[in-house]
């Protein structure tokens, strides 16, 4: 993982979403003062806005183990077994995309978190029977794009539940120049606002971002990642002012275009881009909804005004 030695590894370091620093930081201090593990806590958000990162620190801040894995990757009951008889007290185990876990691993998982036990089958027909195995006591982090996917009995054993934000442009620029400084590159102050301004509320791509503008920067010029490259570099790989790239604009565009503005379901929508709808769910829409270019009607979406206007159309 490119991010990795970029990414903070404690809450001071890290920038933004200022309600869940403060709450969490409150949250592991007390779990730690008792010696207890932190509750379950579920992390959802649009992707790239640092739930990984999140449970990187909630580990380090309470001075334990974490094990990462995903609900994909989890195809059988046995998997998580292993996973979870081998913890240490008061480890994290870190589930990211926990709204696609099988049924059958979510069933472990209730007792799991509940009463820190798990009821195990060996054997098979009427030689089959069930010993429960005691665990030691851990903390859960999931993450999932919408808390609305997670079926409600898994929601419902989380007793900390934390929505990432989109960041502000100048949470982003401080992000950029963190990373700036670790990637050992100069950047000015107003190139680092400019990409902020242009990443869609999302530190992944503000730091993807900086990486392409450095590569230009270094070929192009002669380093320091200055604004006017920046705005170069931009143009070059085609962001906007706005900040979206050639699918947020096709998307807006074929609203446009293709369905005089909507309300347009969502399958046709994603027929017509030939994306899934869950990309377009989880990934395109919530920036494009955020910052009031397209409305989620009971009809379907519709574009606004403001995507007339920022693509240059007659409405
Ligand atoms: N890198 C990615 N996300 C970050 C954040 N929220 N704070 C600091 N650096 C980051």
């Amino acid at each position: 993982d490119i991010d990795r030695a970029i990414r903070p590894k404690q809450l001071t370091e890290y920038i933004g979403q200022v309600p869940i620093r403060e709450q969490m930081s409150i949250f592991i201090q007390a779990a730690r003062n008792r010696q207890e593990p932190l509750d379950h806590t579920l992390l959802f958000g649009p992707p790239g806005l640092g739930k990984t990162t999140l449970a990187n620190i909630i580990a380090v801040e309470m001075g334990v183990n974490l094990r990462t894995t995903s609900g994909p990757v989890l195809d059988k009951a046995g998997d998580l077994a292993a996973i979870l008889t081998n913890l240490e007290a008061h480890d994290v185990l870190f589930i990211d995309e926990i709204h696609r876990l099988s049924a059958v691993v979510e069933e472990i998982l209730y007792p799991a978190m509940e009463d820190y036990k798990i009821d195990i089958v060996i054997g098979e027909g009427p030689a089959a029977r069930s010993i429960q195995l005691e665990l030691p006591p851990f903390t859960l982090v999931g993450a999932t794009t919408r808390a609305g996917l997670l079926t409600s009995p898994l929601r419902d054993r989380f007793g900390i539940v934390q929505r990432l934000e989109f960041y502000s442009p100048d949470e982003l620029q401080k992000i950029v120049m963190r990373s700036a400084r670790l990637l050992g590159v100069e950047c000015h102050e107003l190139a680092a606002l400019e990409i902020g301004q242009r990443a869609r509320g999302t530190p992944r791509i503000a730091n993807r971002l900086l990486r392409r503008i450095r590569d230009i920067s270094e070929v192009k010029s002669h380093g320091k990642i200055s604004i006017d490259i920046t705005r170069q570099a931009l143009g070059m790989l085609h962001v906007d002012n706005a900040g979206f790239d050639h699918l947020d604009r096709r998307l807006l565009g074929d609203i446009i275009d293709k369905f005089a503005g909507g309300p347009v379901g969502l399958d046709t929508m994603a027929a017509a881009i030939g994306e899934e709808r869950g990309t377009i769910e989880d990934v395109l829409e919530p920036y494009l909804i955020q910052q009031g270019y397209l409305m989620r009607t009971p009809k379907g979406r519709v574009a606004t005004q403001k995507a007339y206007t920022h693509l240059g159309i007659e409405k």
